[in-house]
């Protein structure tokens, strides 16, 4: 994607270091942090410098690239990069694609004749590999939002939370590109605003015509037959169809559910985890109090502030996803196509690598109508 006509991948490595853009200064600052090693590139997963489940998996392979860097000059490399590897996996708990970025990275460097040069080359592939997982994501997708659609998404599936074009938002820039107009709602998405942050800022910068909604306000605008269809991301989707995303996606789903209104999940081949069998076992992260309690932003000024949003003394809960069960999905949308619940291709939960890469079975998808196709 482009910022201010510049190229940018959300997460990159060049000359041993990792390079981010830094998505909690967004909208207000466009930044990129660099990170020189496997803490610094941690500790930013951790504190969602980078954020959005392909993203977070592309960073967290980088992220153990470099450490096999540093352990060649470990008098243990052993224990090193055992550790290495546990803090990694110890950042975030919920996204598939973390884990599922340093599996790929170990098993690659594992035997290998020059096990750093190999990690760093399969970290760069998976982030190839997961670009390309997107962009078809969106030329699939693209036949689900007609002319004129009105398009209802949660928390930020765009290309930030991935390494370029998005998950659920793809399919929305592959149906502009093709020169379909398309209204989007942005669900604000809080605690931490990813829509009203991130999802607005892309789409304004893309042209994208869109509106930010109060979370609490997607059902009434359901309920008024103003939403054509839902597509949200996903951070694990498990055997049965089970979907885990940011909190709130089980209330849009069921509202949804209860309009008439087709809710689809976009899934890159990195989110599915074919070893849970349903949703609740999928580890739930629970985050800081303070991210209820408090918002940031600029003032009328523009000086960044933090300001308390709830009652002193009172406590909050901060649950950071919610499962919502696949009996409310209408499709999912992958990479090798459409697929109702039921229907999703065992290549979805065994492969990796883009279709015509030896990974098995693509199928060609069902066939859904687009639900915004103007009359
Ligand atoms: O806590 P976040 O911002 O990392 O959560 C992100 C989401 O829930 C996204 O919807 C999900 O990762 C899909 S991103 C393509």
């Amino acid at each position: 994607m482009r910022v201010h006509g510049t190229p940018y991948r959300t997460v990159w490595m060049e000359g041993g270091a990792v390079h981010l853009i830094d998505q909690n200064r967004l909208p207000f600052a466009f930044a990129v942090e660099t990170c020189a090693g496997h803490r610094a590139t941690a500790e930013a997963i951790r504190h969602m410098t980078v954020r959005g489940a392909p993203a977070i998996g592309a960073a967290a392979a980088f992220a153990l690239a470099q450490a096999y860097a540093e352990a060649a000059l470990e008098r243990d490399p052993d224990t090193y990069l055992r550790e290495a590897r546990a803090r990694i996996e110890g950042t975030r708990p919920t996204a598939r694609d973390l884990f599922h970025g340093v599996e790929r990275v170990w098993a690659a460097a594992a035997g290998a004749r020059d096990p750093a040069a190999a990690a760093v080359e399969a970290a760069q592939a998976l982030a190839d590999e997961s670009v390309e997982a997107c962009r078809r994501i969106g030329a699939h997708g693209a036949a689900l939002v007609g002319d004129g659609a009105r398009v209802l998404t949660h928390c930020n599936a765009g290309w930030l939370a991935t390494v370029d074009y998005g998950t659920a938002l793809a399919p929305v820039y592959a149906a502009v590109g093709s020169g379909k107009r398309v209204h989007v709602w942005v669900d604000e998405t809080r605690p931490r605003a990813q829509g009203a942050r991130l999802t607005a800022w892309e789409l304004g910068a893309a042209g994208v015509p869109h509106a930010v909604i109060a979370d609490n306000a997607a059902a009434y605008l359901m309920s008024r037959g103003e939403v054509d269809l839902v597509i949200v991301g996903a951070d694990r989707v498990a055997a049965n169809g089970d979907v885990v995303n940011k909190v709130g996606t089980l209330a849009k789903a069921v509202c949804a559910r209860e309009f008439g209104v087709p809710f689809y999940v976009a899934v890159p081949p990195s989110t599915f985890d074919a070893s849970v069998p349903d949703g609740p076992g999928i580890p739930i992260e629970e985050r800081s109090e303070d991210e209820v309690h408090y918002q940031t932003g600029p003032d009328d000024e523009g000086t960044v502030r933090r300001v308390r949003v709830t009652a002193p003394g009172s406590a909050a809960r901060n649950p950071a996803f919610d499962v919502t069960p696949a009996r409310f999905v209408t499709g999912y949308v992958t990479e090798c196509g459409v697929f109702a619940p039921g229907a999703l291709p065992e290549s979805c939960f065994s492969g990796w690598g883009t279709a015509g890469e030896g990974t098995g079975n693509r199928g060609q998808g069902t066939a859904f109508p687009a639900p915004g196709a103007a009359a």
